[in-house]
């Protein structure tokens, strides 16, 4: 360490030098221990680099006291963040916060807005709400707010919260743990990882009150971008102040996010939807599959951190956020598509796939004939699950698929285990009572060698975040 502190201190520039000499007898210590504290600070703090660091700290008005070991790390996120909590304060940099929310859709991510007072000064809450597709939240005491959702919903319901921009006056609310705005409080009642963009004048920026209540959020886990260097909004006014562009916030959003999730690192492959059979160039045979329940367990592996390839049929759903998807028709394309993905960990067979097709498929309409209705000569589908899990070559370790039945559910699903030689089943009665099929609830038995599991009736989402679960712990038990 000694020598790393020496090399950094050769390689400072004259000005940083002299304000390390500067800072190094204020605090009684050498120049190296000065460095040596700098950097413990910088590594714990996980800022850029440790050189970055020192120039900040050097910075006139930079002052952050070092010392205060840091008491929590930043907080790390265990999903992908696919809901955040924006939380726009009061100063000019207000209406860069409206380009923001775009970008953040544009990446996947559904955002719900926090206005302070001082911020409707700048943007509205019709403006920012209209963005977000859901009105923007303006008040703690609002009680139709309170009823439906409720500042500490606001918190919980959000993977990440962005304040754009922090102002001088939220950030010392936030150091001091004030709770007298809904903005405030939600902050305080949040345990989600938060990353804030400060904007003011470079005055404010450099007080040392600032600097202060900063370091202070730094040692309690909070993420910083920006502020940049440049011209201020207040004419004839620059320095350090700007707040980060749109862009740099979501890259830093990004970089947080970068292998986060118990499912990071890991390829999932999904399949999801109907498969649909051309008879004719018009006509074809389907089934009532809507595609809910696959599409939910690749959203949520992909929320896990999980590279994911959904391959779909013909569905009415919009593509789930961060993943790639390929689309089919029928069988014969689903399992191409598959094939095409592999190698994967896990494949998830959720797509109900056809089991027949007709034999050949007329290249123009099938007309009315007098001699009565025509023949279908139907062959049977490749099967997609078994001709996977019986791969000698990539074969997934994970090969799960479904079984949607109408009668004797678990004991159908544990043949089917056994004839398919996939790992696990996931069988549900999609009988017309139980709306299971096209639904948004589901509910499911896990078929596996070590017995059944009966999950109770849920959301589809539910039952894809269960899953997803099981996986993650499954995965970790193979390592040990
Ligand atoms: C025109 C104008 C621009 C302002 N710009 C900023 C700014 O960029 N950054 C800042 O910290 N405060 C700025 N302020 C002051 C804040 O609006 C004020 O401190 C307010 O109390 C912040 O409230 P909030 O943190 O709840 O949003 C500005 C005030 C005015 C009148």
């Amino acid at each position: 360490m000694a020598q790393t502190s020496s090399i950094t201190i050769r390689r400072l520039d004259g000005r940083l030098k002299k304000e390390l000499r500067i800072r190094a007898a204020k605090h009684g210590r050498s120049m190296e221990d000065e460095v040596r504290t700098i950097l413990r600070a910088a590594a714990d703090i996980e800022q850029a680099d440790a050189a970055a660091a020192i120039q900040r700290i050097a910075e006139p008005g930079g002052d952050v006291e070092p010392e205060a070991p840091p008491r929590r790390r930043a907080k790390e996120l265990t999903v992908r963040p696919t809901r955040v909590l924006l939380i726009i304060g009061g100063g000019i940099a207000a209406y860069k916060s409206l380009d923001l929310i775009r970008r953040l859709q544009d990446g996947g991510m559904r955002v719900r807005a926090i206005l302070t007072d001082a911020a409707q000064h700048f943007v509205t809450p019709l403006a920012a709400g209209a963005l977000c597709g859901e009105r923007a939240h303006t008040d703690l005491f609002d009680p139709q707010s309170e009823f439906d959702v409720g500042h500490i919903r606001l918190a919980r319901d959000a993977d990440l919260v962005v304040v754009a921009p922090a102002t001088a006056d939220l950030i010392a609310r936030m150091a001091g743990g004030h709770a007298d705005d809904l903005a405030a409080a939600a902050l305080l009642a949040t345990d989600r990882p938060i990353l804030i963009a400060p904007a003011m004048n470079p005055r404010m920026w450099a007080a040392k009150a600032t600097q202060r209540n900063l370091a202070q959020l730094v040692a309690d886990g909070v993420r910083i971008v920006g502020p940049n260097s440049g011209a201020m909004a207040e004419r004839g006014e620059a320095g350090i102040g700007r707040m980060a562009e749109p862009v740099e916030i979501v890259a830093a959003v990004a970089a947080m996010t970068h292998g986060a999730g118990p499912l990071a690192g890991k390829r999932v492959l999904v399949t999801s939807g109907p498969t649909s059979e051309p008879i004719d160039p018009v006509r074809v045979i389907a089934n009532r599959s809507s595609g809910k329940q696959g599409h939910a367990i690749a959203a949520a592996a992909a929320a896990a951190g999980a590279d994911v390839v959904l391959v779909s049929g013909p569905v009415n759903l919009p593509d789930p956020p961060s993943l790639s998807v390929v689309r089919v028709e029928t069988a014969q394309q689903m399992l191409a598509a598959v094939e095409k993905a592999l190698p994967v960990d896990v494949a998830i067979f959720a797509a109900a796939v056809a089991d027949w097709r007709p034999r050949r498929v007329s290249e123009s309409k099938i007309k009315k004939q007098p001699g009565g209705a025509p023949v279908l000569d139907l062959v049977e589908n490749p099967d997609i699950l078994s001709t996977i899990a019986h791969r000698s070559s990539d074969r997934p370790r994970l090969v799960i698929g479904f079984a949607a039945e109408t009668d004797r559910v678990v004991a159908n699903a544990k043949a089917k285990l056994a004839k398919k030689g996939c790992d696990w089943i996931l069988a549900n009665d999609v009988s017309p009572g139980t709306g299971i099929m096209g639904g948004d609830t589901n509910t499911v038995h896990l078929v596996t060698a070590s017995g059944v599991e009966s999950w109770p009736p849920q959301s589809k989402d539910d039952v894809a975040r269960a899953l997803v679960e099981r996986i993650a712990a499954a995965l970790e038990e193979a390592k040990q």
